[in-house]
């Protein structure tokens, strides 16, 4: 796979680069662990018994309400009104001691990115909390070397004799501390309750529902995948099934890199957890509908299958959240509108824990995303996370996802991306990014199927940057104007006195501002404000050609600004901020406008990528050999799963070059 490989030409010239992305590798990880759940009768809980688990709730809600006047007249319903509301999910760190001593950098980085994503998450999902502290478990079948397995005795399924060779529990490579865990008994008569303690009971991990072991290590997995930065498995579920453990790898050699970009490792962070969390392929037949239930265990059901493949073959999930996300997303009232999920990282199963990509383009869980500004958190993954069953999710935080907005249930199939749809494009060719941001270009990537869309160029491609308006020399007779109000439109727009032929159309950058949902006005160089109406084009004073003005981009959803504000930070990358404008008639969803990311957008500087496999890069002068050095350990650059549209354009020119 030659495009793993990269050679930046241009590290010498220009301060900022990217080059080789990531791809996920949760699903490969994930296969290789072994998930410990509780034993499957609840006698074999030894000492947790369900009586305890129910007083334990009673322990939880006295620690935690003041009013003991509600907490008494609690007391007194049955165990199973005694469950508590869902509370945002509480995510601790551990570091295993297996880690290496991080410098302070590396830790701040680290621990900065991996809060952020957590404080994320429980803003999103809540669960019914684990009372008192979370305690794991012990895999019987490591610690035991022999199960009474006669249903008449007392000790059925209870452990006779231990494993002598039995130390410790572990999950992809990090030892959990004996703290972290329950205790293990022997039973040496089958009949008789004496037991011996092998492992006393651990103190347990207070206020957690999910416990993350966050190793940082220049692993195995790192090294042979350079584009990896990190990779995540859950290890631990409760009775219900849901992940209370499991451990995220952060490829060291990323977090020291001078190019790390904090916004990226949040973003990957972020999607490794919402795998880690419930959407995985390995749990999509634990899911379970709680919706006719508080959540309490015993009224909810499997769904069995929530997978199905439909009548083109496409791999869908179906499940009710996703599918009336789906149908509120594409406007369409199709009732078996499933999910599709990503056909070329599927395994043999051909299941996939990613979107497809053609569909959900855009969303945080496609298997390969973009910059961190393009990148969704939406309605339909966090539909997908709902029905699991084991959270309660905030949809109200979603954010918008442009991609096919109302397009119907048709949207993205192989058999219709060719006929120029708004979203897609055909052929080669310039013109804007669907989020209008960034000029684009007609590319297509491995996980398109075929299908081309417009994707950000690899050079000056942000109309909100204001540094762009010298990138071209050519803006004065086009009238582009790039700042922070500015958006790309598909124009041919050149100044009458400027004498040349008629142009060719392409994506251009012109100020707009919005007078009304999908309703705008636009400024280019010299020029006044016009109203440009959505779906048609205008002509500009002074002038040749037209602009055309895009339907249902601009001014329609409230989550998509883009201002930029610097920061002064020496030698680092220029850093932006992504503003959320409050206007709440241009708000077309109940969208979450507190969440203020930073963010760091790095591609405009990159120069010039060249895609070679790794035998023609040694081959290279001596200089290029160098240059590919500092790419590959360039700074974090890449997601735990994640790959990058530079990637992808990597991938098309390599699979251009080999035409
Ligand atoms: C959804 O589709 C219906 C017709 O199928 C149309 O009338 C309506 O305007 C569409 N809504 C949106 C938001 O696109
Ligand atoms: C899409 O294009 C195909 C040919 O490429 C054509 O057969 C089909 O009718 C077109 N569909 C639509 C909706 O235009
Ligand atoms: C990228 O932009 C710079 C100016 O910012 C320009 O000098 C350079 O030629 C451009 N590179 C490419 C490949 O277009
Ligand atoms: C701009 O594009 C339109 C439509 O493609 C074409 O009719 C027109 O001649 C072009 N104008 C110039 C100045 O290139
Ligand atoms: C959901 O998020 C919104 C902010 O977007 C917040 O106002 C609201 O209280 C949250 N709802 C719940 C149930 O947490
Ligand atoms: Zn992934």
């Amino acid at each position: 796979m030659a495009f793993l490989h990269c050679v930046c030409i241009g590290v010498l010239l220009l301060p900022w680069f990217q080059c080789c992305w990531g791809k996920c590798i949760f699903d490969k990880v994930q296969r290789s662990v072994k998930v410990v759940s509780p034993s499957i009768s609840k006698q074999n809980l030894g000492h947790w018994s369900v009586n305890e688990t129910a007083r334990n709730y009673q322990t939880l809600i006295t620690g935690s309400e003041d009013n003991s006047a509600e907490h008494s007249q609690r007391s007194k319903r049955s165990d199973r009104d005694t469950f508590p509301d869902p509370q945002p999910i509480r995510i601790k760190t551990w570091i295993p001691r297996e880690s290496p001593i991080l410098s302070d950098q590396e830790g701040e980085r680290l621990m900065a990115a991996v809060n952020e994503a957590i404080i994320k998450v429980s803003s999103l999902l809540s669960v019914i909390g684990v009372p008192d502290r979370l305690l794991l478990n012990r895999d019987i079948n490591k610690y035991c070397k022999f199960i009474w397995r006669n249903s008449n005795t007392v000790n059925y399924m209870k452990c006779g004799r231990a494993n002598d060779n039995y130390r410790s529990e572990s999950c992809l490579d990090v030892t959990i501390p004996d703290e972290h865990l329950n205790g293990c008994f022997i039973y040496p008569h089958p009949d008789h309750p004496i037991q011996n303690v092998l492992k006393p009971e651990g103190a347990g991990v207070p206020d957690t529902d999910f416990l993350l072991y966050v190793f940082t290590h220049s692993t195995d997995k790192c090294r042979t995948e350079s584009s990896v930065l990190a990779y995540a498995a859950h290890c631990q579920t409760d009775s219900v099934g849901r992940p209370i453990a499991g451990v995220m790898v952060i490829c060291r050699e990323h977090l020291s890199v001078e190019r790390y970009t904090h916004d990226h490792f949040v973003q990957t962070v972020l999607h490794e957890l919402f795998h880690v969390l419930g959407f995985s392929k390995e749990l999509y037949s634990r899911w379970r509908d709680c919706s006719t239930s508080s959540q309490a265990d015993e009224d909810c059901w499997s769904y069995g299958h929530v997978t199905s493949t439909d009548e083109m073959g496409e791999v869908r999930l179906y499940s009710p959240a996703v599918i009336r996300a789906m149908q509120k997303h594409l406007n369409s009232t199709q009732s078996d509108l499933g999910a599709p999920l990503e056909n070329k990282d599927a395994g043999s199963d051909g299941l996939s824990s990613h979107w497809e990509a053609r569909v959900l383009q855009g969303s945080i869980m496609t298997a390969s995303l973009a910059e961190p500004s393009l990148v969704r958190i939406d309605p339909v993954t966090l539909a997908a996370l709902q029905d699991t069953g084991w959270y309660s999710v905030n949809f109200s935080r979603a954010q918008s996802l442009v991609w096919g907005d109302g397009e119907g249930g048709q949207f993205g199939s192989v058999s219709t991306c060719h006929n120029n749809s708004t979203f897609f494009c055909t052929g080669s060719g310039l013109g804007c990014h669907y989020l209008h941001l960034h000029k684009g270009e007609c590319l297509t990537d491995q996980f398109l199927d075929g299908c081309f869309i417009f994707k950000p160029l690899a050079n000056a491609s942000e109309c909100w940057k204001e540094q762009n308006n010298s990138s071209s020399g050519l803006e004065a007779w086009r009238g582009e104007i790039f700042g922070s109000d500015s958006r790309c439109f598909i124009s041919n727009l050149t100044r009458k006195s400027h004498s040349s032929s008629s142009q060719p159309v392409a994506g251009y950058c012109y100020r707009h501002r919005c007078t009304g949902i999908n309703r705008y006005q636009i400024q280019v160089m010299d020029s006044d404000w016009l109203d440009c109406p959505a779906g048609e084009s205008i002509k500009v004073p002074d002038y040749q050609g037209f602009i055309f003005c895009p339907n249902k981009r601009l001014c329609e959803f409230s989550d998509l600004t883009h201002t930029q504000t610097q920061h002064s930070c020496g030698t680092c990358r220029e850093r932006y901020r992504d503003k959320i404008e409050e206007d709440a008639t241009h708000a077309r969803l109940n969208l979450d406008v507190t969440t203020v990311s930073t963010l760091s957008l790095t591609k405009a500087e990159i120069l010039m990528q060249v895609v070679l496999s790794l035998s023609a890069v040694f081959s290279l002068l001596p200089a290029a050999v160098l240059i590919y050095w500092k790419c590959s350990s360039a700074r974090g650059r890449v997601h735990a799963a994640i790959e990058d549209p530079y990637r992808l354009e990597l991938a098309t020119t390599s699979t251009r070059t080999a035409n």
